[in-house]
């Protein structure tokens, strides 16, 4: 599948997949999905919890996803596709970037910049990251 077509096929599996989003706190749905290395896409939505700090992104519900469904071995990040209910720009946070790149250090990333889907890679988001 040619570049453009698998951005937006993760694109619109991302809409689709923040359609389940449980957002009651902040009202700002987020789907997510990958394309894993073996071809299979996997997709993820934010999970509020009343206790905030126990909510879960939209990135790391499907990396969770994938490695529930697959096993980690089989879990190669190739590309993912992040979008927002506001269409406001909408980079991976701290701690989904850290999960990102354990299964996916050179992954292709979009997600809504400031002007419409931006391009990047993992390396760009996030450098010199920490491994085991
Ligand atoms: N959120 C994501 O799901 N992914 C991101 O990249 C940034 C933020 C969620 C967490 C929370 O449910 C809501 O967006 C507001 O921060």
């Amino acid at each position: 599948m040619a570049i453009s077509d698998v951005k937006d096929r993760l694109l619109d599996l991302a809409r689709k997949a923040q359609q389940n989003a449980y957002a009651p706190y902040s009202k700002f749905r987020v789907g997510a999905a990958l394309l894993l290395e073996n071809g299979e896409i996997l997709t993820g939505c934010n999970v509020e919890n009343a206790s905030y700090g126990l909510t879960n992104c939209a990135e790391r519900s499907a990396i969770f996803a994938a490695v529930s469904k697959l096993g980690a071995a089989n879990v190669k990040i190739r590309a993912l596709a992040v979008v927002n209910d506001h269409d406001v720009p909408c980079s991976p946070c701290g701690a989904c970037r850290q999960v990102i790149a354990e299964f996916g250090p050179t992954a292709t990333v979009w997600y809504q910049g400031r002007n419409g889907i931006q391009e990047s890679t993992m390396e760009e988001l996030l450098p010199d990251c920490f491994r085991f």
